[in-house]
């Protein structure tokens, strides 16, 4: 690695648990071309918060009102050098004022294969639940440019996995975070320094 070559440094944005944030910390840990700079947060008591403590990265609480009604958080990642945001479980829509400071440079996880099981009010368990609902034979994860609708914007990447008949969401659930753990990081990777991604539409039984 050429190490004159400044690293392009990302903030991860999440509002919960934060295990995809996790992951893409220590997928990038000892890397000297991206640098995981530091987790947004905008619910105060997300566990996301703690994980980002134990993994020794700085962390910053934002409101909503922090992102939707300031220039706080691009004057934040102005000021660290931030090049790329991802979204990992981060649940308010992007504000205009990142989109114009990160074009094309934020990238977003959803639970589901996009277009099926998107849009304001689809996150997380609200998902499985009505992907288990609608008895769906398959689902999976789409990771996506971010525009300024929710979950739309360039397919980068989908992976699909079975859904049984007698699955739960929590079923559901526990199969999505291990397509995330095997593919977020590496999308990304492959997104911000042109590396190969990973094969498109693994099934994982
Ligand atoms: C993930 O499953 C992610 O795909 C989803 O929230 C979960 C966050 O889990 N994102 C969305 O639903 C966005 N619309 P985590 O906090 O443990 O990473």
């Amino acid at each position: 690695m050429d190490n004159h070559i400044k690293p392009k440094r990302i903030a991860i944005l999440a509002s919960g648990n934060g295990t995809n944030a996790q992951q893409i910390a220590e997928y990038f840990a000892g890397r000297n071309d991206v640098v995981v700079d530091s987790v947004i947060y905008n619910k105060k008591d997300a566990y996301v918060a703690t994980r980002a403590k134990n993994l020794g990265l700085q962390s910053f609480y934002m409101t909503r009102r922090d992102f939707m009604e300031s220039d706080k958080v691009p004057a934040l990642l102005s000021e660290r050098g931030v090049d790329y945001l991802i979204l990992a479980g981060f649940l308010l829509l992007v504000p205009e004022n990142l989109l114009r400071a990160f074009p094309d440079r934020i990238v977003n996880i959803h639970p589901a294969l996009l277009p099926k099981y998107g849009g304001k009010g689809m996150y997380g368990h609200h998902v499985h639940e009505a992907v288990v609902a609608n008895h769906e034979k398959e689902t999976g994860i789409t990771i996506h440019v971010v525009d300024h609708r929710y979950d739309c914007g360039t397919t980068l990447f989908q992976a699909r996995c079975v859904v049984y008949p007698n699955d739960s969401a929590d079923d559901v659930s526990a199969r999505i975070h291990l397509l995330e753990k095997d593919f977020f990081p590496p999308v990304i990777d492959a997104y911000i320094t042109g590396r190969p991604m990973p094969v498109q539409q693994h099934i994982l039984l």
